[in-house]
């Protein structure tokens, strides 16, 4: 019981009010299942994201006031397709920059750089894998000003404190004058955000289920899948989103890898994932707590979504 996976899986399960880490829905299986999400109309934040990058990468470029050539480094970048509107829109304006996509998956980065060697061959493009923290500790030696991505509304997974300690690291690892542009899903019509993450399809059930076949597979484990049901459930005063798998039945589960029963009461709950979604002035609040100054917000047309431009 030597790894993190083990160790995270266990502690979750084993809490008086169990809980699993979103992060790990992100195998290989979760991240396609993911892309059937980010397909659904009803997931806005694709589309609301894409428009910003589509329609104001100007803007965005220009609000940098970045004379020299510059880095633009992004955070957990996947497969690319986020970015792809604003990489293009430089590109095709011949400025001086070069992109480092940064991805925990060398599977995703590989994807990416044949796909924007293929589509944007003048980029340059300088692809890292690992851990982000070691990679931007490299760029703070950079002679360039750099704009760091973090996007798709990821910070929306993280709970008030770590998200202040995810914001505090980026701010430790960047130069004065550096920037970020960080993406944050923004409270709605409390509908529109229950459609999206209790979607009628069961996609969203599913991603999340594939964590109970994924631990079935790495922990040699019997999770009978049909034994169990996902539910989740917006709260429009917090913005908090909370997504859970349902134990449908009393029953025990074993993860023989490591010799461990884990029960389940009926209808016993395992939380699985928070998506914040925030209001501007909680935007602010953030920003201003990691000592960074809120330069602009750049909403898609429907006010969905913003991509929050910060300096350092
Ligand atoms: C990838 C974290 C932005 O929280 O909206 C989508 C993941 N979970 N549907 C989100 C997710 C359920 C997504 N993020």
């Amino acid at each position: 019981m030597t790894d993190t996976f083990t160790k995270d899986i266990v502690d979750g399960l084993t809490a008086k009010d169990k809980h699993l880490p979103s992060k790990y829905f992100y195998d290989d299986n979760g991240s396609r299942i993911f892309q059937e999400i980010m397909n659904m109309p009803e997931y806005y934040p694709t589309n609301a994201e894409f428009e910003i990058l589509s329609m104001q990468s100007k803007q965005i470029i220009e609000a940098l006031k970045f004379s020299r050539p510059f880095n633009i480094v992004e955070l957990g970048a996947g497969d690319g397709f986020k970015t792809f509107k604003l990489l293009e829109y430089l590109v095709n304006n011949e400025v001086d920059f070069h992109y480092v996509p940064i991805d925990i998956s060398q599977e995703a980065i590989d994807i990416l750089t044949r796909r924007l060697k293929e589509k944007l061959p003048a980029l340059k493009i300088d692809p890292k894998v690992g851990d982000y923290f070691e990679i931007l500790k490299d760029n703070r030696q950079s002679d360039y000003p750099s704009l760091l991505l973090f996007l798709g509304g990821n910070i929306g997974n993280y709970l008030e404190h770590k998200a202040k300690e995810l914001l505090a690291l980026f701010h430790k690892n960047m130069k004065r004058g550096d920037k970020l542009l960080i993406g944050f899903d923004l409270k709605k019509n409390p509908i529109i955000i229950h459609n999206a993450y209790y979607d009628k399809h069961g996609i969203t059930k599913r991603f999340n289920l594939n964590l109970l076949v994924r631990i079935n597979r790495t922990l040699d484990a019997d999770f009978k899948i049909d034994d169990f049901d996902f539910y989740c459930h917006y709260n429009p005063i917090t913005g908090d989103v909370k997504s859970y798998i349902v134990s449908l039945r009393k029953q025990t589960v074993h993860l023989k890898a490591i010799d461990k029963y884990i029960h389940f009461d009926h209808d016993e709950l395992i939380w699985t994932e928070l998506s914040k979604k925030y209001a501007l002035e909680e935007i602010n609040d953030l920003a201003e707590h990691a000592k960074f100054k809120v330069e602009n917000n750049f909403l898609d047309c429907k006010h969905y979504f913003t991509d929050s431009l910060w300096q350092k």
